[in-house]
């Protein structure tokens, strides 16, 4: 597919260019980023033209995963990606740790999810973190996914294997813009 722009009250959300190696690069040596997402660790800046600009370019196209930068406006500097990752139906997210806490990634994610089932033929989205990520559960239950208990997840990091925690969004719960029940390892 040829990469599409979203716009929300606040973000752009379009796909990451060449010269967003270096926020890529930046934002990715934060360690709780490392320690929930499966990015390489060392974070080197090798591993962050590679994904700007070869995955990228190349999984839109092939129509793997859709990866969106988001920005706060079309030529203002990345400040997190998220992404619909079509082949395996997870979204998944980061923000670089300045610009975390203020709504940023409900909005973006939000948008995505909009997109996606307004375009996909999809029954369901899927969301997993590494079990205790409470910022990243906290979006998700409030972009309307369900709690869907705990269990395998895939690519985790040593001392992480005891299980994550797994989430699901049906297009029937999004259609009918419920909110999502209380989810029980959130507060
Ligand atoms: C998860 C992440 C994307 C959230 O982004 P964000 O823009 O801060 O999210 P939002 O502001 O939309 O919502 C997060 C909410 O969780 C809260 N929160 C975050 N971490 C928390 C924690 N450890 N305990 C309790 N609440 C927490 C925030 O305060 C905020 O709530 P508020 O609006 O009531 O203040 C960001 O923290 C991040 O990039 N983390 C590292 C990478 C990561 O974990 N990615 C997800 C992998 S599954």
């Amino acid at each position: 597919m040829k990469p599409v722009t979203l716009r929300t009250p606040r973000l752009v959300l379009s796909m990451p260019r060449a010269a967003d190696v270096d926020a890529v690069f930046a934002a990715c040596q934060d360690a709780e980023l490392q320690k929930y997402t499966t990015v390489p660790v060392p974070y080197e800046r090798a591993h962050a033209h590679g994904f700007v600009v070869d995955l990228v370019p190349q999984w839109w196209r092939d129509d793997i995963e859709y990866v969106f930068g988001i920005r706060e406006s079309a030529d203002a500097p990345l400040r997190g990606v998220v992404s619909w990752q079509r082949e395996r139906g997870f979204v998944g997210y980061w923000l670089a740790a300045g610009h975390r806490g203020a709504g940023v990634m409900t909005e973006a994610v939000g948008a995505v999810l909009d997109w996606v089932f307004s375009h996909e033929e999809i029954d369901e989205v899927r969301w997993e973190a590494v079990a205790g990520n409470v910022g990243s559960a906290i979006v998700a239950q409030r972009c309307g996914f369900q709690w869907d208990g705990i269990g395998r997840i895939e690519h985790v990091r040593p001392g992480q294997e005891d299980g994550g925690w797994q989430a699901v969004l049906t297009r029937s719960d999004y259609a009918s813009g419920l909110t999502s029940e209380p989810w029980p390892v959130l507060p």
